[in-house]
Order: structure tokens, then C-alpha cells, then sequence
């Protein structure tokens, strides 16, 4: 008798299998601009992971044309959102000839996207000592481990101050930190677990290069100069004080980290917390 139901059952439509290894499906895509765009994923139960790493995703590759095996095609990726969040999100350029991004920016919800659940990286609470104000430095899609990292409590109960500081070529590449930011203040669970109007310890200061804005130019020039921290009302930056985690392009990263050198902070890493850490922002 059991094995006759056994064959009833399997003439049932079978559950939908993911025809990916580690496969996530994709329930949401926003596009921001032709260069730009984000993405929320179903998160592996099993993974665990600290606001501000990344982890290896991407898609399967075009077959190999003497073999017809495809290889998956991965990359490294900030988790955009925090370690409460069931969702994972992400934040990607689009680069018309990457050998991902040329695919990846046509994902729908309902597709699915191949995710490697080992989670590293050094933008992380446990990299840095403990200090006053925290700073973070981004540009272009470098903003994504400190979405993450906004919307983590940690970053509010280890500082009384956040300055997050957004360098961008154009206006429009700035929107996704901008109503990230917005939303935090409308946020109810995150007012309630944090504590009502935490997001008043966020200063945020966007900048442009190549269009017009209320604030151009790049943060470096702007901090070298002193016009930054006028703006913001903040004294430069001292070792006793302030901390900081630096996402963006290379040539930002390096300029930066001197910088930081310069005003005597020293680079810190998950073995040996100090004053600040570095991250490069994944480009195609
Ligand atoms: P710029 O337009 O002057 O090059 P990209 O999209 O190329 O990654 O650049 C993102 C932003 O980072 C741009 O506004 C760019 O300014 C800025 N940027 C590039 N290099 C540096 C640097 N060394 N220091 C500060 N900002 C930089």
C-alpha cells in the first residue's frame, strides 16, 4: 500500500529544483541609472554573516564551445544589506562588456543568481578599536558595505557620530545612498531596536565630479583643503577619536589611506583591530 501511494505522489507536479549550485532567487531589482543598479535575493538559511563583508556571486557562464560545460562566473560583492536582514542586497555597476555585469544587470525577479555562503572581509566593527566618530569613506558603488553598516545597531551603540561621505561622477549615482539615508529616519523597527532618532548621529555628506551639485569635488581634495570639516562642524581627524572604513575605486582607496597615515591613523585588520580599514569596490 505505501508503495502504491509512493507512485501516486510521483505523478504530482515535483517541487521546483534550482538548476544552479547555490543557487538564490532574485525578488526584487531597482535600476538607478544606465550605470547602476541594486538587487534583493532569498538568503541561504545557513548563512551567517558580519554587516559590511562580501561574498563570491554571479551567474552561470556561456558554454565553452568545444565542450559545451559551462562555469559558473563569480565576483566579489558587498552584502548591501545588514546581518538581521532575511534578504540579502546588492549594489551593482553595470559595465556593458563586463563579463558579469553585461548579464547580471538584466536579472528579473524570479530569476536566480548563484551565491558562495562564505562570507570575509576587513570593513568590520571587529577590524576597528574602539573610538568616537566613525567614517565612512566611499565612492561609486564602494557606498554598498556601508548600507550595510547604517542599518546595523552596532555602528550606533560603538559611536556617538557617523559621517558617511559618498564621492560620485554624477548626481543621479548618489540616489541609492541618499534614500537609504532618508529611510532610516522613517524606519520603525530600526528606531525602536536602536533607539528613537539614531539616525540623528548620521552626517551625510555627498559629493559630485563631473556634474553640478550643491557640494563638487572629490572628498580627498575636500578634507586636504579643510572644506569638508567646516561643513560638516567636525574637527579634522585625530587617532583618539576617530575611525574610519574606506570603500571605492583604487586610485581613492590609495590616495585615502595616505591620508589617514597622514592624520596618524593605522590600518587595522579582523586580527589586529586599530584605526581604520580598506576595501576595494568590485568593478567588471
Ligand atoms: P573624478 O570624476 O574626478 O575621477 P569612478 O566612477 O571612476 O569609480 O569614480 C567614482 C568617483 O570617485 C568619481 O567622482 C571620481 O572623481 C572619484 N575619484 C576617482 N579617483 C579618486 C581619488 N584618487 N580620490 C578621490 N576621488 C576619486
Amino acid at each position: 500500500m505505501t508503495e502504491m501511494s509512493t507512485v501516486t505522489e510521483a505523478a504530482a507536479p515535483a517541487p521546483k529544483v534550482p538548476t544552479l549550485p547555490d543557487a538564490q532567487t532574485v525578488t526584487e531589482v531597482k535600476h538607478w541609472t544606465d550605470r547602476l543598479f541594486s538587487f534583493r535575493c532569498t538568503r541561504p538559511a545557513a548563512l551567517r554573516f558580519r554587516s559590511g563583508e562580501f561574498v563570491m556571486i554571479g551567474l552561470m557562464g556561456d558554454p565553452d564551445p568545444k565542450t559545451g560545460k559551462q562555469k559558473p562566473l563569480l565576483r566579489a560583492y558587498s552584502i548591501a544589506s545588514p546581518s538581521w536582514d532575511e534578504e540579502l542586497e546588492f549594489y551593482s555597476i553595470k559595465v556593458q562588456d563586463g563579463p558579469l555585469t553585461s548579464k547580471l544587470q538584466h536579472i528579473k525577479v524570479g530569476d536566480e543568481i548563484i551565491l558562495r555562503p562564505k562570507p570575509v572581509g576587513t570593513l568590520v566593527h571587529d577590524a576597528l578599536l574602539p573610538g568616537k566618530r566613525i567614517w565612512f569613506f566611499a565612492t561609486g558603488t564602494g557606498f554598498a558595505p556601508f548600507a550595510s553598516l547604517l542599518r546595523e545597531p552596532q555602528t550606533y551603540q560603538d559611536y556617538d557620530e557617523v559621517i558617511i561621505t559618498h564621492t560620485c561622477r554624477e548626481v543621479g549615482e548618489l540616489q541609492y545612498g541618499r534614500e537609504l539615508i532618508e529611510a532610516l529616519k522613517t524606519d520603525e523597527l530600526l528606531n525602536e531596536v536602536i533607539g528613537e532618532g539614531f539616525w540623528k548621529k548620521i552626517k551625510y555628506y555627498p559629493t559630485t565630479t563631473r556634474e553640478e551639485s550643491p557640494k563638487m569635488g572629490r572628498i580627498t581634495d575636500l578634507m586636504r583643503s579643510g572644506e569638508a570639516f567646516a561643513d560638516l562642524g567636525v574637527a579634522p581627524i585625530n587617532p583618539e577619536d576617530d575611525r574610519a572604513m574606506v570603500c571605492g575605486n583604487l586610485a581613492f582607496n590609495l590616495e585615502i589611506k595616505d591620508m589617514l597615515e597622514g592624520y596618524g591613523l593605522e590600518e587595522g585588520a579582523n586580527s589586529k583591530p586599530a584605526q581604520y580599514v580598506v576595501e576595494k569596490a568590485f568593478l567588471d
